[in-house]
């Protein structure tokens, strides 16, 4: 088992097929740059401790300075004999430096810390790139919401007509839960820095290394409190694929309306062509895939996340080799998201909206109904009895195939003696919206605040 970390206590090497179960350097090589920064930080822990000379710790860096180079620029690569990241890395790192300095940097870790910190690191790197391209999405939102300040639409509850509502609210709508994702980001990324590097394989080291010095090289808060949970714990992990899945969930509910608004029904959007796609029979086909595939990734980021928890389920402690399994399914979820996000926060920045079409569907399906109501109400009609009214009212609209605000004066005054013409001050969309100035409303004035809002909470995060 030449070159390998371990061997010496087997008669023979490892069967091929196992070796072809064991190797995870097709996907774990994605962690070598943080690897390379782990070594440099248990160097210093080492030669600090008094394991390293001077001279090797300065022969050591330098090795590995020679391996982030070859990492970064693809001339260094996993062997097919390599079994993981960890393994070809000291090999190379040997053939750079000898084995009398690169034999010395293992003393004290093991891969199990070491793999617990990397995934960290990555993940928090990672965060601040999804973290930064959820912030395009949001201003992409807002300049949207910016540039719609009064423009008003059917506000749909059971996808039924529900009551008129600015467009500009319902894309901050979406924004809102965008922002709390960033929120949740930067929550976790404080419970996420935590170093289990000196936790060895589970028991903790007996070489006196400073673990503080090796989690502050790594820009991380501290040390793990408990061997054994740094080096089994993922619920570091699950939680970043909890956030990564709900982000995909939050696009997909919008992706699901933009894809209803751009169909020919609708008619509330047309979208960029840079930012559509056509099709290989139908000559007209324009479709809103990057909408489609949003949608149909967060399925995809939804199964890492059980399929990260199922593995977890029921794992003993300390370490156990099920943990490998971690990786795949979360950095598909960054690659995942690192790639959707552009493209919608694209197709959301350069969709055009039809609002002359959303203003003149808004009051249809007597979407005023509880403004009559309301109206009624501050005439002094208790709620009860002003629900009634409107409910007779609307009957009688159906019944005489028309809106609420076509109502005559006599078909008001057949259904109540309180609903007097002037409430036709409440049966416009534009009166509609403008009246609902409680905290949150749908009223320009509130929206507008509530943008401001908006923007300093998404600044802050
Ligand atoms: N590749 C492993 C992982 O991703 C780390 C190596 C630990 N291997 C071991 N035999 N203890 O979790």
């Amino acid at each position: 088992n030449e070159g390998a970390l371990w061997g010496a206590r087997f008669a023979t090497g490892p069967s091929p097929e196992l070796a072809e179960l064991s190797r995870s350097t097709h996907f774990d090589w994605d962690l070598a740059l943080y690897d390379i920064a782990g070594s440099h930080a248990h160097a210093k822990a080492l030669a600090s401790a008094g394991y390293l000379s001077e001279d090797e710790e300065r022969t050591m860096h330098d090795g590995l300075d020679t391996l982030a180079a070859g990492i970064t620029d693809g001339s260094l690569l996993p062997t097919p004999a390599d079994e993981d990241v960890h393994g070809a890395l000291e090999q190379a790192l040997i053939s750079v430096v000898g084995a009398d300095v690169g034999g010395k940097l293992r003393a004290g870790r093991s891969r199990n810390d070491q793999i617990a910190t990397l995934v960290r690191l990555y993940l928090i790197d990672h965060s601040r790139t999804i973290a930064r391209e959820i912030l395009r999405l949001i201003d992409a939102l807002v300049a949207q919401a910016e540039a719609h300040p009064e423009a008003i639409m059917p506000g749909r509850t059971h996808l039924q007509h529900a009551q008129p509502v600015l467009l500009a609210h319902h894309l901050q709508a979406h924004a809102w839960p965008l922002v709390r994702n960033l929120e949740r980001l930067v929550d976790w990324s404080v419970r996420a820095s935590v170093s289990p590097y000196g936790g060895g394989a589970l028991a903790g080291s007996t070489l006196g290394l400073d673990p503080q010095l090796v989690a502050s090289e790594l820009g991380l808060a501290r040390p793990s409190e408990n061997s054994l949970d740094g080096t089994a714990a993922r619920d570091v992990v699950a939680e970043f694929a909890f956030v990564t899945a709900m982000i995909g969930i939050d696009l997909s509910r919008f992706s699901e309306e933009i894809i209803l608004w751009n169909t020919r029904e609708f008619d509330f959007v047309t979208l960029d062509d840079g930012y559509s796609t056509g099709s290989s029979i139908m000559p007209q086909k324009k479709n809103p895939d990057i909408a489609e595939l949003a949608r149909g990734k967060a399925g995809r980021l939804i199964g890492n996340l059980t399929g990260l928890l199922a593995t977890l389920k029921a794992l003993p402690l300390a370490y156990n080799r099920d943990l490998q399994e971690d990786k795949e399914p979360v950095f598909d979820s960054v690659r995942t998201l690192e790639t959707v996000l552009p493209a919608f926060a694209g197709m959301v920045a350069t969709l055009r909206f039809n609002t002359a079409r959303m203003a003149e569907l808004a009051p249809q399906g007597f979407s005023l109904a509880t403004d009559v109501a309301e109206w009624l109400v501050k005439q002094g009609v208790p709620f009860r009895d002003a629900h009634e009214i409107s409910g007779h009212l609307v009957r009688v609209c159906e019944e005489n195939n028309i809106e609420l605000h076509e109502v005559t004066d006599e078909q008001l005054a057949g259904v109540s003696s309180h609903l007097t013409p002037a409430v036709r001050g409440v049966l416009t969309i534009e009166g509609s919206v403008a009246s609902r100035t409680g905290v949150g409303g749908t009223a320009p004035v509130r929206v507008a605040e509530q943008r401001y809002e908006l923007v300093q909470r998404a600044q802050r995060a």
